[in-house]
């Protein structure tokens, strides 16, 4: 009887074991404590005024990685709101996955911009040598983001959080606050680029040969038509493709009326009017889940962008310089649009 209480008891013990193990498996990917310490800064509401905003509020894992409350709404909610609920930035949140795989800003033989960070890539990655990392310091000084007061005001709350001895086991305890500040944007951008946000686990990564007859139609259009911007090759050191070339293009997206127009892009940054209107290109995968499109959220569904990218005849482009021949004139017939958006729907992240 004893005995097989105590047997029992231990089956049930590995039981449960196992089930904390799994689940803490499930909850994330992250590999070091680096990785972990990111995930915690990554998620802390803490680290805004009101304690109601963390990076993951405007990045969120069930919208790709971009703002999970516009995914939701978009057709009236295309930028996001700050912590203090009224505030509102002037562009759409794009995702933060695969971002890492930006390189530091910079300009080709022919004068063309790639990298950075941002939709005008001013975090441009010179200040400390890796654009993701630099991004990372913007957001909880930012106004109508997070709107924390000061670099002290953030480590102070670093310091009262749980996972401050994991932050002291990482970087050592905070003495210097320019060294914590930049040891804080390195932890979230470790994050950033861990399994648990950049994944590679899409259907594209992980199942090409279970491809649908639509799905496959999709990829030899989308070949043809839009890798040229949107790479389908491997780069920056990267396993797989990451459907950007990180370069710039103004494909002539019209003013969105609820945003401030014009926007320039990366014309304004560099200061130079060859660029005006440029934008970078975004990385398309998770694209069917990081509703509204383009850099000021105009287009609520994939549909009305990837129809705006066939055909922008009698749209008014917000900026009329330096708009691309390469899109706008396609001549797709409906059911190739269907065909493009099937494939598009095969770069979503499996969890
Ligand atoms: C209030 C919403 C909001 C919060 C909070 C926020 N972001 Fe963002 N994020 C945005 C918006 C909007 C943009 C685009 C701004 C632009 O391009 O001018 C952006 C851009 C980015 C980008 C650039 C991606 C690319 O491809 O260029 C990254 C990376 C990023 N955010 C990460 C973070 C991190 C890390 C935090 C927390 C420290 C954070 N964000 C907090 C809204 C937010
Ligand atoms: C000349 C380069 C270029 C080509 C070719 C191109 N795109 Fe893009 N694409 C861009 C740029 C730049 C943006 C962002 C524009 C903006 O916001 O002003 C964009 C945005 C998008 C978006 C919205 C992304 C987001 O996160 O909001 C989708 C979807 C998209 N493109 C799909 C396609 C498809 C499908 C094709 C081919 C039929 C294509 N693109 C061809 C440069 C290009």
């Amino acid at each position: 009887m004893n005995r097989q209480f105590k047997i029992a008891g231990l089956v049930i013990l590995l039981i449960l074991g196992s089930a904390l193990l799994l689940t803490a498996a499930g909850l994330n990917n992250v590999s070091d404590d680096l990785e972990r310490l990111g995930m915690h800064l990554y998620q802390d509401k803490n680290l805004s005024l009101y304690k109601n905003q963390s990076c993951q509020t405007c990045h969120h894992p069930l919208a790709g990685f971009a703002d999970r409350s516009n995914f939701l709404h978009p057709y009236d909610k295309v930028v996001s709101l700050g912590s203090d609920g009224v505030s509102m930035g002037g562009r759409n949140a794009p995702t933060s996955a695969y971002a890492g795989y930006s390189p530091i800003r910079y300009q080709d033989e022919n004068g063309e911009w790639f990298g950075g960070m941002f939709w005008d890539g001013r975090m441009d990655g010179s200040k400390l040598g890796d654009p993701l990392a630099e991004q990372a310091q913007g957001p909880p000084l930012n106004p109508v983001e997070m709107a924390m007061p000061s670099i002290e005001a953030v480590m102070e709350v670093i310091q009262a959080s749980s996972y401050y001895p994991l932050w002291k086991k990482v970087f050592g305890p905070i003495t210097n606050l320019d060294a914590a500040w930049n040891n804080f944007a390195v932890a979230v951008a470790a994050y950033e680029r861990s399994a648990d946000v950049t994944k590679f686990t899409s259907k594209y990564d992980l199942a090409q040969d279970q491809f649908t007859a639509a799905e496959d139609r999709g990829l030899a259009l989308f070949e043809a038509h839009c890798s040229a911007c949107h790479a389908t090759t491997a780069a920056n050191g990267s396993p797989e493709a990451l459907f950007t070339t990180y370069g710039y293009a103004n494909i002539g997206v019209p003013a969105n009326p609820v945003v401030p127009a014009p926007d320039y892009g990366l014309g304004e940054d560099v200061n130079d009017p060859d660029q005006n209107g440029k934008f970078k290109i975004p990385t398309l995968r998770n694209i069917a889940v990081t509703a509204p499109y383009s850099h000021n959220g105009g287009f609520p569904t994939l549909y009305d962008m990837v129809s705006f990218i066939n055909d922008s005849s009698g749209v008014t482009p917000d900026v009329v310089e330096n708009i691309t021949p390469l899109v706008g004139n396609l001549g797709l017939t409906e059911a190739e649009i269907d065909d493009l958006i099937a494939f598009l729907h095969t770069l979503t992240d499996e969890y």
